[in-house]
C-alpha cells in the first residue's frame, strides 16, 4: 500500500516474469511489461492469455510464478482493495435477464460500496455516458448485443475506478458498434481521466483507440510500444495507375521505373484485399515531397494515368508482417527473438488510411 502513490504516476500495470501455467496448456509464460496510465491495447489470438492476464491483474486467480502491481497493490495480497480501484468487464455474456439496467448497474454501484443515493446518481451518469437511455428500464434480456455492451461498460465504470479491464468490449458489435464502443473508450480516458487496459484480437481497431499497444503470444510477450511507433514510423503512398495500349501492364512498368530510381515499392497487403485488386496497388516508402514529385514525374512519362496517389499510415499488422519479412532474409534472427509474426484475425484486410 505504501508505495502506491509512488508506482501509480508511472505505470498502472507491472509484471515480472509472469507465469500461468494449466495442466495441459502455459496460458502465461514468463511475461514481464510495464503499461502506464491511458489508454493500452492488449492485443492477442485467441488463447492468446489476455482472459487470463486480466483475471490475475484483479487478484481473481492465482499466477504459477512471478509477479504482478496494479496501481502499486500487489495481486497476490491486495486483491479486494484491486477490485475496488479497478473496474472489469468480462468478456462473457453475464447480465442477468429479468432486471433492467437501471437495477442491475444500482446494485453493482452498492456491491462496490456506494450508499443508496450515490449509488442510484452514478448509475443514472454512467447509462447516459455509455448511451442507454429509455431503454435502462427495459429487462436486459431484450437488449441487443451492442446495448448488452454497454451495460457491461457502465458497471464497469460505475464506482468510479481509476482503471479499467475492458475484456473484448468490441465483440459481437457491428462495424458500426465497433466504432461507437472504440469512441466511448476513447472518451472513458479523455473525459473522466480512467485509464484503460482493453482486449482484443484485431489489432486495426486499437491502433485507433489506443496510446500504447502490447501484443502477446502464446502467453509470451511480443511487443510492447506507443502506436506511433507501430505506425508512424514511416508513411507510405498508394499509388495506382491506368494501363494504356503503349504500357498494357502499367503496374508493372511503374513500378520497375520506380525501382529503378531507387525507391522501395511493395505491392498490396497479403491476404484477401490483394488477391481482389490484384497488384494493382503500389505502394511507396515516402521520404518526403521529392516522393510525391518523382511519382508524379515518372507516371507521366510513361504515359499512364494516375488514378490515386494517397498517403496512409502504415497500420500495425503490417508493421509486423514486415518484421517477419525481415528476419525471413539470410540474417540470422538474434537469439531469443519473436518467435512468430502476429497473424491478423481480420483476414488480412487492410484498408487505406
Ligand atoms: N481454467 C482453465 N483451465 C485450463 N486451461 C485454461 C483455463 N483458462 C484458460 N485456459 C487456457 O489458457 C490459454 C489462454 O486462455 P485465455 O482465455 O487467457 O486466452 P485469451 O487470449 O483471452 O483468448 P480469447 O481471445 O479466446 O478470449 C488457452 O489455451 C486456454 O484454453
Ligand atoms: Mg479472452
Amino acid at each position: 500500500m505504501a508505495d502506491a502513490t509512488t508506482v501509480d504516476a508511472v505505470t498502472v500495470i507491472v509484471t515480472e516474469s509472469l507465469s500461468k501455467r494449466f495442466p495441459r496448456v502455459t496460458a502465461l509464460d514468463r511475461l514481464s511489461v510495464d503499461i502506464a496510465p491511458g489508454v493500452t491495447g492488449l492485443v492477442g489470438a485467441n488463447g492468446a492469455g489476455k482472459s487470463t492476464l486480466i483475471k490475475i491483474l484483479l487478484g481473481l486467480a492465482p499466477a504459477t510464478e512471478g509477479s504482478a502491481h496494479v496501481l502499486g497493490l500487489d495481486v497476490t495480497k491486495d486483491g479486494s482493495t484491486i477490485r475496488e480501484r479497478v473496474g472489469y468487464m468480462p468478456e462473457h455474456d453475464c447480465l442477468p435477464p429479468d432486471v433492467s439496467a437501471t437495477e442491475f448497474v444500482v446494485h453493482m454501484a452498492r456491491m462496490s460500496g456506494l450508499p443508496p443515493t450515490a449509488a442510484r446518481e452514478r448509475t443514472a451518469d454512467t447509462l447516459r455516458h455509455v448511451g442507454l437511455y429509455e431503454e435502462r428500464y427495459r429487462p436486459i434480456g431484450g437488449y441487443s448485443t451492442g446495448m448488452k455492451q454497454r451495460v457491461k461498460l457502465a458497471q464497469a465504470l460505475v464506482h468510479d475506478p481509476q482503471l479499467v479491464f475492458l475484456d473484448e468490449p468490441t465483440n459481437g458489435l457491428d462495424p458500426a458498434g465497433r466504432d461507437e464502443m472504440l469512441g466511448l473508450i476513447q472518451r472513458v480516458h479523455r473525459d473522466f481521466g480512467i485509464s484503460v487496459l482493453v482486449t482484443s484480437h484485431l489489432l486495426g481497431e486499437l491502433e485507433r483507440t489506443c496510446d500504447h499497444v502490447v501484443v502477446i503470444d502464446g502467453g509470451k510477450l511480443l511487443r510492447s510500444s506507443s502506436t506511433d511507433e507501430f505506425t508512424q514510423v514511416t508513411a507510405s503512398l498508394a499509388i495506382e495507375v491506368t494501363d494504356t495500349d503503349a504500357q498494357p501492364d502499367g503496374t508493372g512498368a511503374l513500378r520497375a521505373a520506380l525501382e529503378g530510381a531507387g525507391v522501395t515499392v511493395t505491392t498490396a497487403a497479403g491476404g484477401a484485399e490483394s488477391l481482389a485488386s490484384s497488384g494493382h496497388l503500389l505502394y511507396v516508402e515516402a521520404a518526403g515531397e521529392e516522393t510525391y514529385d518523382l511519382v508524379r514525374d515518372t507516371v507521366a512519362g510513361l504515359g499512364l494515368g494516375l488514378v490515386r496517389m494517397e498517403q496512409r499510415r502504415h497500420q500495425i499488422a503490417e508493421v509486423f508482417r514486415d518484421a517477419d519479412a525481415a528476419q525471413a532474409t539470410p540474417a540470422p534472427a538474434p537469439a531469443g527473438a519473436p518467435r512468430a509474426p502476429y497473424a491478423t484475425q481480420d483476414g488480412g484486410a487492410h484498408d487505406v488510411a
